[in-house]
């Protein structure tokens, strides 16, 4: 039912993804973000539940993203996924994991979360940014061992990331955990440059992302100086909604008519259906790439079937990360049959 629904938002009017701020808080201060402050109480329950119901029943959501500020820091953030998850959406929570602890992964387990985007940055954390793998190590080892839901991580490339970006995504490679890589935006707008360059495409040599594969498209096209033109979705396909339940196109720009969440009608998403001043310089990948979908459907899946067969052979294709029900359930059939798990 969910995968029918999700293929039905490539085509109809409604939304297809949205970003849930479910506290401001964070218990963490990285150089590069605007999106955070010390003091913010959790969103309410309740009201979140109410923003829920409205974008799912009424708006069309089926891919949901719980983060903040630091989502783990919402004392119901299981119940909130549970919610989500019964209602048919993919549940995906972004965090800086430092927070994980066995009890939450295992109350996110029975929550029916999907998947999970774990931020580091570097392999040792600096004052610039305290996601470093150093710390996150074991948690991310406890991550393997139990979650039921697919982790990835997510690395900001920048000039005060770039001297440990290597170690850090082979050390990953290495552990299993699939690598995204965000390019640091600069309140939404991105500065592609040469050093920049040489660092994605070494990392594309190394991971096959063939989910990302038109967007990468686009960087090169912009570095390059022809960038196509593009569409953004933003308050139409993709929503970013605050921590005061505010629409937006997405974390750094508000929209022309900024409305509360439970005042949005379809008609409504279909008035943001245009193109916005900053496509040009966009850096805010998340809706670069649900605009690139939902424009062109076909063409963005056989761009990324092309881009798996041209790089077959180098590398390791997108999804590697095997989660731990799965090879719960090969070791138990393992056992039953006397033939060992990785055999
Ligand atoms: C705003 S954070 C919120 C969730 C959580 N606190 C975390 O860090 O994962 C969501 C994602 O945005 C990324 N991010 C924040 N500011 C950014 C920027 N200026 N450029 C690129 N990515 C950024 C973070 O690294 C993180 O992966
Ligand atoms: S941990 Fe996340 S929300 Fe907090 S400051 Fe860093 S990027 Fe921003
Ligand atoms: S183009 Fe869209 S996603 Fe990009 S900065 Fe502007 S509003 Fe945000």
């Amino acid at each position: 039912m969910r995968k029918l629904a999700t293929l039905k938002r490539l085509f109809d009017d409604r939304a297809l993804y949205c970003q849930l701020i479910v506290t401001r808080r964070c218990n963490l201060a990285c150089g590069y973000c605007n999106e955070f402050d010390a003091v913010s109480k959790p969103v309410p329950y309740e009201e979140l539940i109410r923003w829920m119901d409205h974008l799912i029943d009424e708006l069309g959501v089926t891919i949901m993203d719980f983060l903040g500020g630091e989502p783990l820091l919402h004392p119901r953030i299981a119940d909130l996924v549970r919610h989500a998850h019964e209602k048919g959406c993919w549940t995906n929570i972004i965090t800086n994991g430092l927070l994980l602890s066995d009890d939450l992964v295992e109350a996110l387990n029975s929550a029916g979360l999907d998947s999970m985007c774990v931020s580091i940055d570097r392999v040792n954390p600096t004052d610039f940014t305290h996601k470093g793998l150093r710390p996150l190590r074991r948690k991310l080892a406890r991550l393997r061992e139990r979650a039921d839901f697919q982790v990835e991580c997510n690395a900001v490339l920048c000039e005060e990331t770039f001297d440990e970006f290597e170690e850090l995504v082979l050390e990953l490679k290495a552990l299993g955990f699939p690598v995204r890589c965000g390019v640091r935006h600069y309140e939404g707008k991105l500065d592609l440059n040469e050093a920049v360059r040489e660092r994605l495409e070494w990392f594309h040599s190394h991971f096959r992302h063939w989910r990302i594969a038109p967007m990468m498209d686009l960087h090169r096209a912009r570095i390059d100086g022809n960038a196509p033109e593009w569409k953004c979705t933003g308050g139409y396909k993709f929503l970013y909604i605050d921590e005061f339940g505010t629409v937006k196109a997405c974390s750094q720009v508000s929209l022309r008519e900024p409305k509360h969440v439970l005042d949005m009608s379809v008609a409504d998403l279909k008035a943001n259906d245009h193109h916005k001043p900053c496509e040009k310089e966009c850096g805010v990948s998340c809706v670069i790439q649900t605009s690139l979908i939902t424009a062109n459907p076909i063409g963005y899946a056989a761009r990324c079937a092309q881009h798996l067969i041209q790089t077959r052979g180098q590398g390791v294709a997108y999804g590697g990360f095997q989660k731990a029900s799965t090879r719960r359930r090969a070791e138990r059939e393992a056992e039953k049959t006397g033939v060992g798990a990785g055999t």
